[in-house]
């Protein structure tokens, strides 16, 4: 195969302007106010966020590539070969290639994003660099049902989840609950889930990565506002509005808000929100789970468990799960 017949078209499932507009309306109308993080990642957010993911104090990305890197062995000896690949949240496409690396003969990749210009430049590149691998690149809001590409001629020997970066963390425990269930209702029985997942830690380590010294994670969080700008006719004025990071010990998560600098009135799309001084947008939940939480959860959502590892450090673990249906 070369990289023209590697890469397969978009399957183009990009939310709507329409939705964007009707979920900010919902959530600033919200009380407290409230933002929908899946909107973080337009391309300049994507962009944002690769760039938190080299910050000396954001942990997650370069304790989880260190982890699947030693792990990757053992992970492809738990999935198995010929495997067609499903990454939710695929983002830069940066960690299947510590699996790619392993796993034996892996017959597709398909890409699952929101940020659907991101989703392709790390498709493309993904595509010519392993140029026998069938790359099928979806972008879809994964809260939401979906159908897989069909890929003609293609019999993998199971199919595989990944969903690495914490990024389940940002579902509440239910949400997440829910989202393993319907993943394991996509990809059909026998399959499998590989799972990264952040532990709970000294809430200082937590909160230099959600809050960093040179103002990334500050950007990144602010973005939503300019994006909402850009696209629904709103005139927020980013400079009245300052990021913050707390750690909710009772609820193990971070939470990121934007707090309203000033008494003020936003307009967005025709609407009219006003803010008190102090007033929270809450825009990201970041939830730490222990190992035996996680593993509850996961059965709670019927995966068993079928191997765990973490770093020397018990930062950030790694979980390879079956969708074994309802216990
Ligand atoms: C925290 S980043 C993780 C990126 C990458 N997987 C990693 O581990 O570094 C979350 C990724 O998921 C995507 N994403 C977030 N919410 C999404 C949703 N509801 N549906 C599809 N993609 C989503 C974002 O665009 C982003 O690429």
């Amino acid at each position: 195969m070369n990289f023209a017949t590697a890469l397969q078209g978009l399957q183009d499932l990009e939310p709507t302007v329409e939705e964007f507009r009707d979920a900010v309306f919902r959530g600033l109308g919200n009380m407290p106010k409230t933002l929908p993080c899946k909107f973080f990642y337009d391309a300049q957010g994507s962009r944002l966020f690769d760039r938190i993911c080299e910050l000396p104090e954001y942990y997650p990305t370069r304790t989880e590539c260190a982890l699947l890197a030693a792990r990757a062995e053992d992970i492809a000896a738990c999935v198995g070969p010929q495997v067609e690949l499903i990454e939710f949240g695929s983002g830069a496409g940066v960690k299947i290639r510590l699996l790619l690396a392993a796993l034996i003969d892996p017959a597709a990749y398909v890409p699952v994003d929101i940020s659907r210009d991101h989703l392709m430049l790390a498709a493309g590149t993904l595509a010519r660099d392993f140029p026998d691998l069938r790359v099928a690149p979806v972008c879809a809001d994964y809260s939401n049902p979906f159908a897989l590409p069909h890929l003609p001629g293609l019999f993998p020997e199971r199919r595989v989840g990944f969903f690495p970066g914490s990024t389940i963390g940002n579902f509440t425990p239910e949400e997440a609950t829910d989202f393993l269930r319907g993943a394991a209702r996509l990809l059909g029985p026998g399959s499998m889930m590989i799972v990264g997942v952040d532990l709970p830690k000294d809430p200082a380590i937590l909160h230099a990565a959600y809050d960093d010294p040179a103002g990334v994670t500050a950007a990144f969080n602010l973005n939503l506002l300019r994006r909402i700008n850009r696209e629904l006719d709103a005139d927020f004025d980013i400079g009245a509005f300052a990021h913050e990071a707390r750690w909710n010990r009772p609820a193990s998560r971070v939470e990121m808000h934007l707090i309203s600098r000033t008494a003020q009135t936003v307009r967005v799309g025709g609407r009219r929100f006003d803010f008190r001084t102090g007033e929270s947008i809450h825009t990201e939940n970041s939830y730490k789970f222990g190992i035996d939480a996680f593993a509850r959860l996961a059965r709670a959502a019927g995966y068993a468990k079928v191997a765990t590892w973490t770093d020397p450090a018990a930062l950030f673990s790694v979980h390879v799960l079956e969708a074994v249906g309802p216990s």
